[in-house]
């Protein structure tokens, strides 16, 4: 079996190629920049360069590849609009797939996507899952809530460096999970033939809700947040005017999608089922709590060496 992992250079994408390469698979993973995607060549990937915007660079990719795991998506700094990566760029990707016979697609989705069709980002999403099922390519589907790495940039950084945390007023609960334990499903998802043509949800073991994240910051890292309250009406207003605007497209649909991560509703899904099917135990599945532990202490022994050194060299 031989992958082509694409958005490898990304937070879950670099779990998935190492835990693959780890698992012994060939992998090769498209990238648009050959540089920054050097450290996966270092890791024993082999890298292709496409660019899912520019479709003409796509076909030739798949000679000998069996698996595609899509973990790409459209930074919110790159000019296009997020549609001609995470629609177009794809389906020609899944075209392409389709004339040579890849054997599964591995695309990941939002979990409670279909209540929020509306949202430009979720409204790609489902447009490409309808599209994946009708391929005729086998697939698997993982319905993702937010991922623990996304937390440290979120709030513990700005807490570390005494900068304000901005929260709205809604209380969302979101089982964040471990981007290394996404990938642990993953991996065994291609080998388990119950798994093909089936979606899944796949989150964390708690649910979260900013203030509970920002209380175990605190006492981790013995600093306390700068909290700012931002009414959800202003969000809304800010999406608006930016809608207006060329050049605010994208914050306006990164916003519109901040807007259901902060609605108040729960993005949490029973696991029970799934870990069954996966054969997996939950008491391996990695905690936020142990996540920020490792963080913080790693964080802090290090600030502290720093120190050190400063007082001795004074
Ligand atoms: N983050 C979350 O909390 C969350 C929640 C639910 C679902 N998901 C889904 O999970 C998947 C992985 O998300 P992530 O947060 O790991 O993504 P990410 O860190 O933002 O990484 C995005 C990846 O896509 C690549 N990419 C972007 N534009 C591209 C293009 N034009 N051609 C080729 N590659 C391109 C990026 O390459 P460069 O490095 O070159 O930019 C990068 O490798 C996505 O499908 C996302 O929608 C994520």
């Amino acid at each position: 079996m031989s992958l082509l992992i694409v958005g490898g250079t990304g937070t879950l994408g670099r779990q998935i190629v190492k835990r693959a390469l780890d698992e012994g698979y060939p992998v090769k993973c498209l990238v648009r920049n050959l540089r920054k995607a050097y450290f996966l060549k270092e890791w024993g990937a082999e890298l292709l360069y496409a660019d899912l915007s520019i479709i003409e660079t796509l076909p030739s990719l798949l000679k000998d590849v069996t698996v595609i795991i899509d973990a790409s998506t459209a930074r919110p700094t790159d000019s296009y609009k997020a549609e001609e990566v995470d629609l177009a760029g794809k389906i020609a990707l899944l075209e392409a797939a389709k004339l040579v016979g890849i054997d599964r697609f591995i695309f990941f989705s939002i979990l409670n996507g279909e209540k929020y069709s509306s949202v430009p980002l979720v409204s790609l999403k489902l447009k490409l899952e309808s599209y994946i099922k009708k391929s005729g390519i086998k697939y698997t589907i993982f319905y993702l809530g937010g991922f623990f790495q996304g937390l440290i940039s979120q709030y513990a950084i700005p807490i570390l460096e005494k900068q304000s945390i901005w929260i709205t007023g809604e209380s969302t609960n979101i089982n964040y999970i471990d981007t290394q334990d996404v990938a642990k499903f993953v991996l065994r998802s291609l080998t388990l033939e119950k798994t093909e043509n089936k979606c899944f949800p796949l989150v964390g073991l708690k649910s979260w809700n900013s203030e509970e994240i920002i209380s175990l910051c605190e006492r981790l890292s013995g600093q306390p947040a700068k909290i700012i309250k931002i009414p959800m009406g202003l969000l809304k207003l800010f999406r608006q005017i930016a809608g207006f605007f060329e050049w605010g497209l994208n914050i306006s649909e990164r916003l519109a999608f901040a807007e259901v991560l902060s609605s108040g509703d729960n993005f949490t899904s029973d696991m029970n089922d799934v870990y069954k099917l996966f054969e997996f135990d939950q008491i391996d599945t990695i905690s936020l709590e142990r996540y920020m532990q490792d963080y913080f202490g790693r964080i802090l022994r290090r600030l502290k060496e720093l120190n050190d050194e400063k007082e001795r060299t004074l």
